[in-house]
This record gives C-alpha cells, sequence and structure tokens, in this order.
C-alpha cells in the first residue's frame, strides 16, 4: 500500500466530507435535501446574463493563452477602482480560496499563526495547519458578533495578522461599525495587519454593514473577494487579494512569486468577473430578498423546534444552529439527520468541540424545501428523545 504523506493527512474539508455517507445512504433509498454546500447553482440561481455573456465573449476572443501571473491588468485596474488601490496592489488568484493559500504562504511560519474567529471557515483551519501554525483563535459572542477584550486577549508574540469575515460563514453575522472600529484599534495598537474575507460582502439583507476598507486608517489591510458568492458565479473560480497600505511592498514580491509559479487564473473567468464588476448589479437587490424570505422561514421554523436556538443571520446564506439533546456530539447528530435524508454541516468543523454542539445549514432552497427540511428535523429531535 502506497502511504499518503504527513502533511496530506493534515488537510479535511468538512463541509464536503459529510457527502460520501449521504451518497452511500441516497444509494440505498434515501432521499436527501442537500444543505451542506454553499453553492446557489444547484437551488436554481444562475450569474447575470451580462457575466455569461462576457466570458462566452471572451471565448470567441483570443483569451486562450496564459494570462498575466497577477491577473489581467483591466481586471486589476477594475478591482483597484472598487477598492480604492492601486492596480500593483491587486493579485488575481482562482477563487478566493487560493488568494487565502497565498497569504498563509507568504505570512505564516512554523510556529506562528493568523488569529482566527471561532466558529470559522473550514479552509483556514486547514491552511494554517499546512503552515504548521499553531491554531489560535478569538471567541464571538452569543450573537456571534467579535468579542473584542477576547481578541485583544488572544493575540499573542506569534500572531502575525487578525481574520474577520463580514458577513461570516458559518454563522450569518454582520458585524457592527462599532465593533469592526475596535479591531481597528486593537490590530493598530499591536502593528498587526487585519484580513478582511469579503466573500459575501454584497449579500446582506438585514441591517448596516461597513467593509473594513472604509475604516481601517493606517493599519494594513488586505481585502479578499470573490466572484462566486457577491455574483452568483462560484464555478468562474475567480478571485483576488488587495493590499491596502504602505507596508506592503515586501510581501507584494512573495505575492508576485506565489503567483507566477502557479502561471496564471483562467483568463476568460477574468473577463467575466471585470464584467461582474462593471455591472449592472441588479441581481445583488433581487438576490438579497430572496434569501431574506428565506431566513425568515428558516427563523421561524427553528423558534418552533424544541431544542433548537439561532442568533438569526443577517448576510451570506447560512445559519448555524445550536442543538441541545442527546447527542454524544455535533458529529453524531448530524449522522443521525442524515438518515432522516438532510445533509447539514456538524458545526465542530468550524469550531472546536468544547464550545456546544451545532450544525450548519445553507438556506438556498426554495422556501418548499426549507419547511420539508425541518420538517424531518423537527421528526428526527422528537424520536430521539
Ligand atoms: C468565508 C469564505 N471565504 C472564502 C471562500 C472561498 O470562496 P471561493 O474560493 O469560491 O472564492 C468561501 C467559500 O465558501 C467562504 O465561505
Amino acid at each position: 500500500m502506497i502511504q499518503p504523506s504527513v502533511r496530506s493527512e493534515l488537510v479535511s474539508y468538512p463541509i464536503r466530507d459529510i457527502v460520501q455517507e449521504a451518497k452511500r445512504l441516497e444509494k440505498q433509498g434515501t432521499k436527501m435535501i442537500y444543505l451542506n454546500i454553499g453553492d446557489p447553482a444547484p437551488f436554481g440561481f444562475r450569474p447575470p446574463q451580462h457575466i455569461l455573456d462576457a466570458a462566452a465573449e471572451a471565448l470567441k476572443q483570443n483569451y486562450s493563452g496564459y494570462a498575466p501571473s497577477e491577473g489581467d491588468p483591466e481586471l486589476r485596474s477594475t478591482i483597484a477602482n472598487y477598492e480604492k488601490v492601486a492596480p500593483e496592489d491587486v493579485f488575481v488568484t482562482s477563487g478566493l480560496s487560493e488568494g487565502i493559500d497565498f497569504l498563509f504562504q507568504a505570512l505564516v511560519d512554523p510556529g506562528r499563526n493568523i488569529l482566527l474567529p471561532v466558529p470559522t471557515y473550514p479552509l483556514y483551519l486547514t491552511k494554517q495547519r499546512l503552515s504548521y501554525g499553531t491554531i489560535e483563535f478569538y471567541d464571538c459572542d452569543s450573537n456571534f458578533e467579535p468579542d473584542v477584550d477576547n481578541l485583544r486577549k488572544s493575540i499573542t508574540k506569534y500572531t502575525r495578522a487578525l481574520l474577520v469575515i463580514n458577513p461570516n460563514n458559518p454563522t450569518g453575522s454582520v458585524y457592527s461599525r462599532k465593533t469592526l472600529e475596535a479591531i481597528v484599534d486593537i490590530a493598530g495598537e499591536h502593528n498587526l495587519p487585519i484580513i478582511s474575507d469579503d466573500a459575501y460582502e454584497k449579500l446582506v439583507f438585514d441591517g448596516e454593514y461597513t467593509n473594513l476598507r472604509t475604516i481601517h486608517k493606517d493599519v494594513p489591510l488586505v481585502s479578499g473577494n470573490s466572484i462566486s458568492k457577491n455574483y452568483i458565479y462560484p464555478g468562474a473560480r475567480v478571485g483576488y487579494i488587495a493590499f491596502h497600505g504602505e507596508q506592503w511592498s515586501v510581501m507584494k514580491d512573495a505575492l508576485q512569486r506565489l503567483c507566477n509559479q502557479r502561471l496564471s487564473v483562467n483568463w476568460e473567468m477574468q473577463r467575466a468577473y471585470m464584467a461582474a464588476l462593471k455591472g449592472p448589479h441588479d441581481h445583488i437587490a433581487k438576490f438579497n430578498a430572496d434569501l431574506k424570505k428565506r431566513r425568515d422561514i428558516l427563523a421561524k421554523r427553528v423558534k418552533e423546534i424544541p431544542g433548537l436556538s439561532l442568533a438569526a443571520p443577517k448576510g451570506a446564506f447560512y445559519a448555524f444552529i445550536k442543538v441541545d439533546g442527546p447527542w454524544k456530539n455535533d458529529a453524531e447528530f448530524v449522522r443521525g439527520l442524515l438518515k432522516e435524508g438532510v445533509v447539514t454541516v456538524p458545526g465542530s468543523g468550524f469550531l472546536p468541540t468544547d464550545k456546544g454542539k451545532y450544525f450548519r445549514v445553507v438556506f438556498l432552497g426554495s422556501p418548499e424545501q426549507i419547511n420539508e427540511a425541518m420538517d424531518r428535523v423537527a421528526r428526527y429531535m422528537k424520536n430521539s428523545k
């Protein structure tokens, strides 16, 4: 038997890992509702037509070569315009996922870390492990807003940067301006950069939204973004990271090397992202209205089921639901729920297991699908007493 490397054993992705078990049950006849992956396409949401047209047009034109490693020059300028930085501050990546990978490679030596929120998007955990970084977290309160006192206490001499995911995956929380300003102040006190994961920036359907790029003052900031969620086109695989502030020149050299070694990002999809950023942006209001409607249905159903509770999401399309009940842990809860035909992700994929039992639900499904899934959850909870 050929053995995988030790490094490869550090990789896990709980959002997709659960699918294998679901497929096995499906073969045996269980009809599954998949609420595990944050992909709008299987639920009928499509990218705006002008974005698809731009990709098709690029395929007809001369975009079949390698693109410049750091990104199509016109796309970089368009992003720079949006971020209010210079084009040289922008690096186009294969989705924000690759941007996150590059940030860890460029910032984190063994024993160092990027301080992560808990709960956190699992890719950050995997990248921290692959960098042989220490896994360090700061807490959030019961509404999943960062606990700034805890954040301050959690910074050590090994911290290289602070991560903010706003709107958040897995909780759907949207942070107040006050909290973000406090984070900027703390970063400033410790001379630490902030990484702002803006993957869901446009998907806010309840209350105010502040982006760190507008309030970071002189604190160095990296903004990460992508076409995947904001423009409903995750299959395009284009994103970027943009550096704000004066302290990044050597890091930008590192980013250029990381971009060079993988040659380039799909060129036609970069043209599509350019069209996306230029607009029109009519899809955003419609998508947010659809999300709000679904959030309201889900929140109502959660309230009615004994043993479940939820800090209602205000953005993105995830709900991180707390469970009280006889299950040993949330993995056991989620495995049991699979047998009822609902695929979700155990909370322990996003947070250390001593933080309570949670599961993450994607609420992109139709109102009928959400109601059917919650009927199954209610039945499962009742039968498990
Ligand atoms: C918080 C967050 N950041 C980054 C990503 C990566 O997105 P992509 O690589 O599709 O741009 C995701 C994807 O789900 C996410 O939820």
